[in-house]
Parts: C-alpha cells; sequence; structure tokens
C-alpha cells in the first residue's frame, strides 16, 4: 500500500465526519436585534415584534435598557479595518453628492473620518432607551437583516422596516453632524450574533421554548 497508514486513519475520520463539528439544524439560528432610540421614540416596537413573528421566528429574549456610552462603545466594533470602511463609506458619500468633507468635516482622511462617524454613532444609541431582543429561527441571521431591509434607509425596499418607516441617508445625516437614524440594528454573521447575545444577554434571561404553530411551519 503507498498510502502511510496516517494519512488512512485521516481519509476514514473526515468521511466519518468524526473531525467536523457537526452542523445545526437551520431552524437552531439565533439572531441579536436592537431597536435603537429612534425606533422607541416613534412608537415602533410593536410594529417590529409583529413582523418578526409574522415570519415564523421566535424571540427568545427580550429587555429594555437605557445603555451607557461605554455599554455601546463595547457593542461596536472599534478595529482600524471597521473604522476606516465606516469613513470610506461616508466619503463616498460626500462624492456622490458633490460634498467638500475637508471643508465640512476638517478632514478627507478615512480613518479620522471612521472616528467621527463612531463616535456620533455611540451618541446617538445613548440618547434613549434600547429594545434588545435574541431571534431564533430558519436562518435568523439573514431573515432579520432582510426584515431590516439596507443599512441606508433610503436604499431600504418598501416592505422592510426601514424601507417602511424611515426616508433617513448618510448623506442628511452627516450634513447635521449625526448617526444615522435606521431604527433596527442586527446582527451581520452568525458570529457577530454570538458574541453580541452573550454581551447584551446572561443565560438566565435566554427562554426558548416551543411555538404552538412550530410544527407546521417549519
Ligand atoms: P448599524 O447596523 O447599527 O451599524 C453601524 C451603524 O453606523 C449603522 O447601522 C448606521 O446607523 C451608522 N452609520 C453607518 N454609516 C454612517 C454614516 N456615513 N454616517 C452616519 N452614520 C452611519
Amino acid at each position: 500500500n503507498r498510502w502511510p497508514p496516517f494519512i488512512l486513519l485521516k481519509f476514514a475520520l473526515e468521511s466519518l465526519c468524526l473531525n467536523k463539528k457537526p452542523m445545526n439544524h437551520p431552524k437552531e439560528e439565533v439572531t441579536f436585534l436592537m431597536i435603537k432610540p429612534d425606533g422607541v421614540k416613534r412608537g415602533l416596537v410593536g410594529e417590529i415584534i409583529k413582523r418578526i413573528e409574522q415570519r415564523n421566528l421566535k424571540i427568545i429574549a427580550l429587555g429594555m435598557e437605557k445603555p451607557s456610552r461605554a455599554k455601546i462603545d463595547g457593542h461596536y466594533p472599534k478595529d482600524a479595518a471597521w473604522i476606516h470602511r465606516l469613513g470610506e463609506k461616508t466619503l463616498a458619500t460626500y462624492q456622490k453628492y458633490g460634498y467638500d468633507a475637508k471643508k465640512e468635516l476638517g478632514t478627507a482622511d478615512a480613518d479620522k473620518i471612521g472616528k467621527l462617524v463612531r463616535g456620533w454613532l455611540l451618541d446617538f444609541m445613548c440618547s434613549g432607551p434600547v429594545v434588545k431582543m435574541i431571534v431564533k429561527g430558519v436562518h435568523a441571521v439573514d431573515m432579520v437583516r432582510k426584515l431590516a431591509g439596507s443599512t441606508m434607509p433610503s436604499a431600504a425596499e418598501m416592505g422592510t422596516i426601514r424601507g417602511d418607516f424611515s426616508v433617513d441617508s448618510a448623506a442628511a445625516a452627516n450634513r447635521d453632524k449625526r448617526s444615522v437614524h435606521n431604527i433596527v440594528h442586527a446582527s451581520e454573521t452568525p458570529q457577530e450574533a454570538q458574541h453580541e447575545i452573550a454581551y447584551w444577554f446572561s443565560r438566565k434571561e435566554i427562554h426558548d421554548y416551543k411555538r404552538t404553530d412550530e410544527e407546521l411551519t417549519f
């Protein structure tokens, strides 16, 4: 036999999937959703929860709090790449609408602008109570982002939370030196969801249960 025994063993283990993490059923996926101060102050809490539940997604944790600036600071990433991307996106908006970033913000440097925008975001997110929740169900991360719609409300499709209830844009927000008011925050990936869930909830605040319609709907 020309294959060394350890390679044969590796093949055997791989074919039995013994060295792979078992994949969870798609209906076991969880995500984190937060209704931002603008959504709470506009009385959209019930409307947003209704849309989640009618999509057959299950709320397994729910709470309201007025976060401190430090709490929000720990929620949003602060690595150089994330800040740079935020600055680049803002610069692209300025270019698109013919605004002079240097004149309006005092700099055209993506990193400095990213920091500035992150600061506006922190100010906004601790300006009032937020409603936080964990949502569980088939492809929860993607489904909740679909319900939320595009980050910039002016680009969000009708029928989505942002598309139906907001028309804000980066161009308008940055003119007023504030964060975009886009009603909700939703985790982007299952990994981000795990991190955000652990950041906002303790284990005893999470309540899984069976919905009466579960067997028929998925
Ligand atoms: P969220 O999904 O909470 O993640 C990052 C947030 O930054 C985003 O929603 C917006 O509220 C805000 N944001 C992103 N880009 C800009 C921008 N150019 N100007 C102001 N706020 C922004």
